[in-house]
């Protein structure tokens, strides 16, 4: 989704300057052309040469260079989007105050791109009025931000201000650069991740279900503008902070959340694997070792099914269906008989790992989709809602 794409990366004068370089590498893996420019204080911080050893594109600093084109015009209009990363509050605060004393300024004035910040600082610089009301008038004229995590600062404080994962700045830059935020306010419900059914407090019954696409359906949803709630089983990967998530363990409690959820929501995506059966009678006590042992098993409810009863006209409930054998004609099937509007068939072998294939069936439609499954989850909810 990065392939030949050209993304100005701006880089200032903030602590986490360092962490740029990492974002810088990941694009230019993922086949984008970065070029960069670097405030004077970011130069203070880190090295322009490593920028240009890692990108192989120019790096540049100074705005009256005397070998230079005009920069801040040819790479405002150079770039498909302009990512300031660290951005600190000055930068934030030039722009804002329309301030244009450097290159970086400049070119972001310039520039008709798309802008994503992506400010890190001092928990009390962050939570500034001033700071606060610099990101609301810019988000409020189309520039984007994304919210820095919380967590131990640099300064020695902890709180919200750290730079995010670079995964996270890469899953807003693909969908930015190939998508408009064209589900907004709607509210989507997504369910991922495996059930644990427990036998005794120290054992349980589970799947390998990572959570990966049902996480990357989120993502993918939630920065296109939705309102998303995920209902996370075990999930192997964090959570990112900006998903307003419900916790569950049980295909019980899994049941219960969807069940109280379902209703507010335009769209719910069920990619969670919920287990079928669940111990008869789970002990309190760990269960001694025994000769031989038989456990009894009883019926979980079917999550789908009960959904596809409730669902009104205006809701959307799409499936998801990993299969051994018959995968076509297995889906169709439940697709059916659970009162689906999409089901998503995919092969057991896809479990935990970063690339999908599946079919994506509906009522008029049946398309294979692959690739890594984030990209895959763009394709589902265009198909949703085109
Ligand atoms: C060691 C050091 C670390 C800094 N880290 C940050 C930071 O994380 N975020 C921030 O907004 N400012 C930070 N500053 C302050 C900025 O460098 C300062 O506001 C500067 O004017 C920013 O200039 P620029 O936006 O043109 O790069 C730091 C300063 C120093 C000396």
């Amino acid at each position: 989704m990065l392939k030949n794409k050209k993304i100005l990366l701006g880089v200032t004068g903030g602590i986490a300057a360092y962490k740029a370089v990492d974002l810088a590498s990941r694009f230019t893996k993922m086949g984008a052309e970065v070029k960069t420019i670097m405030t004077a204080h970011a130069c203070e911080l880190i090295s322009p040469i490593t920028f240009k050893s890692i990108t192989h594109q120019p790096v540049v600093t100074k705005m009256f260079d005397i070998d230079a084109n005009i920069e801040h015009i040819s790479l405002a209009d150079w770039a498909e989007i302009v990512v300031v990363a660290p951005a600190t509050a000055n930068i934030i605060g030039k722009v804002a105050g329309g301030i244009a004393d450097d290159l970086l300024s400049t070119a972001i004035m310039a520039t008709t791109a798309p802008v994503l910040f992506v400010p890190a600082m001092n928990i009390h610089m962050y939570e500034n009025p001033i700071v606060q009301e610099n990101i609301s008038k810019l988000s409020k004229l189309g520039y984007f931000f994304m919210e820095p995590e919380k967590g131990m600062l640099a300064c020695g404080y902890e709180g919200k201000g750290r730079f995010p994962k670079t995964d996270e700045i890469i899953y807003l830059v693909q969908t930015y650069l190939n998508y408009k935020k064209d589900m907004k306010d709607i509210p989507v419900l997504i369910t991922a991740g495996a059930t644990r059914e427990n036998i005794d407090p120290m054992r349980f019954i589970t799947n390998y279900s990572s959570g990966k696409m049902g996480m990357a359906l989120a993502r993918a949803a939630y920065i296109r503008g939705a309102n998303v709630s995920l209902i996370a089983g075990n999930i192997t990967e964090d959570i990112p902070e900006y998903l307003k998530c419900i916790q569950t363990s049980t295909a019980d409690e899994m049941f219960k959340a969807t069940m109280k959820e379902f209703p507010n929501n335009h769209v719910t995506i069920m990619t969670a694997a919920v287990s079928d059966y669940t111990p008869a009678k789970p002990s309190v006590q760990k269960t001694k070792k025994a000769d031989e042992m038989v456990l009894e098993l009883e019926r979980t409810k079917d999550i789908l099914f009960e959904l596809g009863k409730k669902k009104s006209d205006k809701q959307t409930l799409v499936g998801f269906a990993a299969e051994s054998e018959k995968i076509i004609e297995n889906a169709k099937l439940k697709l059916k008989k659970k009162n689906l509007d999409f089901i998503a068939a995919n092969n057991l072998n896809v479990a935990g790992k970063d690339e999908t294939e599946i079919i994506f069936i509906g009522k008029t439609i049946e398309e294979k989709l692959s690739g890594n499954k984030f990209q895959v989850a763009h394709k589902i909810l265009d198909l949703i809602f085109q």
